[in-house]
C-alpha cells in the first residue's frame, strides 16, 4: 500500500510545469514533508538515454509506434526504480508529466488508438495512478510563444500548430472524464497566480489524507 501521495503536474509546452514544481516541492517542504520531485520521460540513468532517443531532433524518423513503446518503456524503468520506492517510503512525489501526456500526446497528438494506450499504461505502471494531477492549461498560442522564446527546439516542439491544439484538446478531455483527479490549473496567469491555485488543489488532497492539520495551511 501507498502511504505517500503522488501528484503530476501535467499541461502543453510552455506551461510553466517546471517553475511551478519547484515551488510546490519547496512549499511542501515547508510543511514539514518528505518531497520527491521527478519527470517522465528521462528520471534514473536507463531514463536519460531513453529521453534521448525521443526528444533528439535528428531522430526525424522515429514512429509514433516506437515512440509510444519507449516513453512506456521510460515509464516502467521510472515506476519500478524510483516513484513505487519513494511512495512506499511516504514521500510526497511530484513527477512532471505521466500518463495523461502519453493520452494527449501520442493518443490525440499522434492518433494512436487511446484504449490501446490506457492498457499499454496500466502494464507499464502496474496500475499506479496519481492521487492528484494539476493540469496547466493555457491557449495554444500562448504556449509555444513561450517555448519560442526559449530557443532550440526539441522533437516534440517542433511539431506544427494543428499538433499542440490536438494536445490541447486531448488534455480538456482527459480533464473532464476524470474531475475527481486532475485539477484544471489556469496557467496564463501570473506566477503567483498558478502557484496559489495549485497550492489550493494540493492543500484540498493533503487535508483529505490528513497529511497536515487545517492550522499549517493559513
Ligand atoms: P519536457 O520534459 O521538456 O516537457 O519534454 C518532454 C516531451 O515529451 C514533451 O514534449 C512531452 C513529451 N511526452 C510525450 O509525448 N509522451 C509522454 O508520455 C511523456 C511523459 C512526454
Amino acid at each position: 500500500m501507498n502511504t505517500g501521495l503522488f501528484i503530476t503536474l501535467e499541461g502543453p509546452e510552455g506551461a510553466g510545469k517546471t517553475t511551478q514544481t519547484a515551488r510546490l516541492a519547496s512549499w511542501l517542504g515547508d510543511l514539514g514533508l518528505a518531497v520527491h520531485t521527478t519527470r517522465e520521460p528521462g528520471a534514473g540513468k536507463i531514463g536519460a538515454q531513453i529521453r534521448q532517443v525521443l526528444l533528439n531532433p535528428e531522430n526525424v524518423g522515429l514512429n509514433p509506434l516506437t515512440e509510444a513503446l519507449l516513453m512506456a518503456a521510460d515509464r516502467a524503468q521510472h515506476v519500478a526504480d524510483e516513484l513505487r520506492p519513494a511512495l512506499l517510503q511516504g514521500q510526497m512525489v511530484i513527477c512532471d508529466r505521466y500518463i495523461d501526456s502519453h493520452i494527449a500526446y501520442q493518443g490525440y497528438g499522434r492518433g494512436l488508438s487511446v484504449a490501446w494506450l490506457q492498457d499499454l499504461n496500466k502494464t507499464a505502471t502496474d496500475g499506479l495512478l496519481p492521487d492528484l494531477t494539476l493540469l496547466l492549461q493555457l491557449p495554444v498560442q500562448v504556449g509555444l510563444a513561450r517555448t519560442k522564446k526559449r530557443g532550440d527546439a526539441d522533437r516534440m516542439e517542433q511539431e506544427q500548430l494543428a499538433f499542440h491544439q490536438r494536445l490541447h484538446d486531448g488534455y480538456a478531455a482527459i480533464a473532464a472524464a476524470e474531475p475527481r483527479r486532475v485539477r484544471v490549473i489556469n496557467a496564463a496567469a501570473d506566477e503567483d497566480a498558478v502557484q496559489e491555485q495549485i497550492r489550493a488543489a494540493v492543500g484540498d488532497v493533503l487535508l483529505r489524507k490528513g497529511l497536515v492539520a487545517q492550522d499549517a495551511l493559513r
